[in-house]
C-alpha cells in the first residue's frame, strides 16, 4: 500500500499544477498540438485505460472497481464510459484519461499523452528538435525524395523497351494497365548498376541511397579495400509500399517468374518498419471508408488482384505475423476486417494468432477461410467478385471460428472439457478484462456451461483428493526445467494470497535460485501488498504477469487441481519455505567449499578466514531450519 500512495504524493505538485487547466499547460510543456490533445482524448477509452490497472465490473451503464488510489475492500470506484471519467466515492480522486494514467503511473501530462497517443495510434509531430533529431528528420526527408526518384525511375522502366518482360508477366496474371499505374508497380532491370547510374546523374547521395536500402554497398577485400555500390532489386518487378500520406517508405519487388527468394524486401530503414505498415492503404483506404469494412490479405499481389477485380477496400500485411500496431493501424480506418488468409495450415494458423490482437484492439473480425489451396488472388481470378463477397458475408466471426475450432472436438465429456480447458488458458492470456468477459460469455454460450462457473474455473482450481502442487511434470518444450518447490510456491501464493504478506516474514525470496521465479513472485506479493484485496481469485494477479510459457504452465497447473485443506495448506506452506531455504544454502555451501579449495591452494590465509567465517554462519543458518 506503501507505494500507491508514494506515486500519489510524487505526482501531486505536476498534478496541481495541470488540475487548473491540464489541457493548456501541455502545450507550454510538451508543445503536444491542441488538436491532438482533443483527439487523443476522443479516441482513447477511459473504461479500456482503467481496465488495465483495476478490474472492473458492470453495472448498468457504469463500471466498478476497487480504487487503485487507496486501500479499499470493496469497490468505491466508478468508471462511466459516457461521461469518459473516473471518480472514487471513497478518496475523491476523478478526472479523465489523462489524469488517470498521470496519476497511477506517475507520468507527466505530456508523458501521460504521448502514451495514450501511441497506443490510439495518433502521431503527435515532433517537438522542437535536437541536432540529432534535426540530421535524422534530414536523413528521413532524403530518403523519401530518393524513393520517390526511385519509383518514378521504376516505373519509367518498366513501360520502357526493358521492361517487356515484366509487363507480359502482368499480363498473364492478368492485372490490367490502369492498375499498374494506379499502384506505380515498377520494373527493376538486370543491369545492377542501373540505378545507381540514375541516382549518379541526379546527384542523389550514394549513402542516402544506401540508407533507402535502394542500393548496396559492398566492402571489396581483395586488394585496396574498394567499396562497391550496386542495386539491390534486379530483375524485378517492383511494388512502392507507400504511407498513408503516399509517400514511398520502401519496395517490395518479386521475380518475374520462377526464382528465389520470390519476394525481396527494402530492408528497415529510418523511415520504414515492416510491422508497423500496413501494403495498398494509400490507394484503400478510401474504399474501406466507403464500403466500412477492410479485406485483409497477406501478399501485395493478392491485394492487387483484389484490385483489379474491383474491391478496392483491401489491406496487405507485408507477409509478416500480423502485428498490434499494423491492427491498431486498421483500426483507425475501420471497424471490421476480414481476414483472408491463405487456406492452407499456416494460413489457418495465422488466423488464429491474429485474434488476441484483433480483440486487444476492440476490431470486429471475420475469418474468411479459403476453399484449400487458394490464395486471395487465385480465388478472386477462378471464382469472381461476387463469390469473394459472398464468401465474406458468411463468413464466422473470428472468435466464433476460433471456439469452433478449438471446440471442434467435444464430443465426449473429456473433449470438452479439454477444449475449455484451452479456451480458459487463451482467455488468461487476454489482457482486457472486459473482452475476457465477453469471450468468456461466447465458451458459456458454446458449451451451455453457466457463465460464473466458468469464471470461478478460470481463477480458482477445483478440489481433487490429490495432494498439492503442480500433478505432474508438464513441462512445456518451450519451458526450461523450473525449480519444482520454487514454482510450487508461486502457486501457493496465487491460491492463498492471505499468506503474501507471511511470505515477506519468511525473507524465502532472497533464497530463490531462480531469477525469473524470484520476479514472478516478487510481482505478485507487490500486488497483492499494494492492491490490498482479500482473495481476489487468482486470474487477478495473473494479470500483472506477462504472456508466455510460464504464464500458461501456471494457469494450467491451478486448473488442475489443490488442496483446500488449512492444515494442510498451513504445513505445506512452512515446508516449502523450509525447503528452498535448505535448497540454496547447501547451493551457497558447495560454492564455498570449492573456493575454501582454492585459497587453501594459494595459501591466502586472509580469505581462508573470511569463507571460514561464512561458512559457520551458513551451517547455523542451516540448523536454525
Ligand atoms: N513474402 C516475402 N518474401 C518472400 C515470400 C513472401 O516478403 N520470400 C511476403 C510478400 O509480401 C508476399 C507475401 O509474403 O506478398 C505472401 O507471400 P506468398 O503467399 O508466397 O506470395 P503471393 O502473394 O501468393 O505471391 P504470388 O502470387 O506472386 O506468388
Ligand atoms: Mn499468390
Amino acid at each position: 500500500m506503501p507505494i500507491v500512495r508514494l506515486l500519489r504524493e510524487a505526482s501531486l505538485p505536476g498534478a496541481t499544477v495541470f488540475q487548473a487547466n491540464p489541457l493548456r499547460a501541455v502545450n507550454l510543456e510538451g508543445h503536444i498540438p491542441q488538436d491532438k490533445i482533443e483527439e487523443i482524448q476522443r479516441r482513447a477509452d477511459i473504461v479500456e485505460l482503467v481496465s488495465e490497472y483495476v478490474t472492473l465490473k458492470k453495472a448498468g451503464k457504469d463500471f466498478w472497481g476497487l480504487c487503485p488510489f487507496h486501500k479499499e475492500k470493496t469497490p468505491s470506484f466508478k468508471v462511466s464510459r459516457d461521461k469518459q471519467m473516473y471518480y472514487c466515492f471513497g478518496c475523491a480522486e476523478g478526472g479523465h484519461v489523462f489524469t488517470f494514467l498521470m496519476k497511477v503511473s506517475n507520468m507527466t501530462f505530456p508523458e501521460a499523452a504521448r502514451h495514450l497517443a501511441r497506443k490510439t495510434g495518433i502521431v503527435i509531430p515532433e517537438r522542437a528538435m535536437s541536432d540529432q533529431e534535426r540530421r535524422q528528420y534530414g536523413l528521413r526527408e532524403q530518403i523519401y525524395r530518393a524513393n520517390e526518384a526511385a519509383t518514378v525511375f521504376f516505373t519509367g522502366s518498366l513501360f520502357s523497351a526493358a521492361g517487356l518482360e515484366a509487363r507480359e508477366y502482368l499480363k498473364k496474371r492478368g492485372i490490367r494497365e490502369d492498375v499498374v499505374r494506379e499502384f506505380r508497380l515498377g520494373y527493376a532491370d538486370r543491369g545492377g548498376r542501373t540505378l545507381k547510374g540514375f541516382f549518379e546523374k541526379k546527384s542523389v547521395p550514394l549513402e542516402v541511397a544506401c540508407q533507402a536500402g535502394l542500393l548496396v554497398a559492398k566492402t571489396e577485400e581483395n586488394g585496396e579495400n574498394r567499396r562497391d555500390v550496386y542495386d539491390r532489386f534486379r530483375g524485378r518487378l517492383i511494388f512502392p509500399i507507400e504511407d498513408a500520406g503516399g509517400r514511398v517508405m520502401a519496395f517490395g519487388g518479386r521475380v518475374i517468374g520462377q526464382g528465389e527468394p520470390k519476394y525481396l524486401n527494402s530492408p528497415e530503414t529510418p523511415v520504414f518498419s515492416k510491422g508497423r505498415n500496413l501494403y495498398g492503404l494509400n490507394r484503400t483506404k478510401e474504399g474501406i471508408r466507403k464500403s466500412g469494412y477492410a479485406i485483409l490479405v497477406e501478399g501485395y499481389f493478392d491485394l492487387i488482384s483484389l484490385w483489379n477485380a474491383g474491391l478496392t477496400n483491401v489491406l496487405a500485411s507485408l507477409g509478416t505475423a500480423l502485428t498490434a500496431e499494423q491492427v491498431e493501424l486498421m483500426r483507425r480506418y475501420t471497424e471490421q476486417v476480414a481476414i483472408l488468409f491463405d487456406g492452407d495450415e499456416a494460413g489457418k494458423k495465422a488466423l488464429k494468432r491474429s485474434l488476441p490482437l484483433f480483440l486487444a484492439a476492440g476490431l470486429q473480425a471475420r475469418a474468411v477461410v479459403l476453399p484449400e489451396k487458394n490464395d486471395p488472388d487465385d480465388y478472386v481470378r477462378r471464382y469472381g467478385k461476387e463469390s469473394l463477397e459472398e464468401l465474406i458475408a458468411g463468413a464466422p466471426t473470428l472468435v466464433d471460428y476460433y471456439i469452433d475450432d478449438i471446440m471442434g472436438d467435444q464430443g465426449t465429456l473429456e473433449g470438452k472439457q479439454n477444449a475449455v480447458k484451452e479456451a480458459l488458458l487463451f482467455l488468461s492470456t487476454l489482457d482486457d478484462a472486459i473482452v475476457r468477459n465477453l469471450f468468456l460469455k461466447r465458451i458459456a454460450d458454446k458449451t451451455g456451461i453457466d457463465q460464473e462457473l466458468l469464471k470461478k474455473e478460470m481463477s480458482r482450481p477445483r478440489k481433487t483428493s490429490a495432494g498439492p502442487g503442480p500433478q505432474r511434470n508438464t513441462g512445456e518444450s518451450t519451458l526450461r526445467a523450473l525449480d519444482k518447490v520454487e514454482f510450487s510456491l508461486i502457486l501457493f501464493l496465487l491460491q492463498h494470497p492471505e499468506s503474501i504478506a507471511k511470505v515477506g516474514e519468511t525473507g524465502v525470496l532472497d533464497y530463490f535460485t531462480d531469477n525469473e521465479l524470484r520476479d514472478l513472485a516478487q510481482t505478485i506479493i507487490a500486488k497483492g501488498l499494494v492492491e490490498g484485496v482479500a482473495d481476489p481469485g487468482a486470474s487477478f494477479y495473473l494479470d500483472c504477469l506477462d504472456d508466455g510459457p510460464l504464464k500458461g504452465l501456471i494457469v494450467k497447473s491451478l486448473l488442475e487441481g489443490w488442496t483446500d485443506d488449512e492444515r494442510v495448506c498451513e504445513r505445506y506452506f512452512t515446508d516449502m519455505v523450509k525447503q528452498i531455504k535448505r535448497k540454496c544454502l547447501k547451493r551457497r555451501s558447495k560454492a564455498l567449499t570449492i573456493e575454501l579449495g582454492k585459497a587453501q591452494e594459494k595459501g591466502d590465509s586472509e580469505w581462508q578466514n573470511r569463507l571460514s567465517l561464512e561458512k559457520t554462519k551458513l551451517v547455523e543458518e542451516e540448523k536454525l531450519l
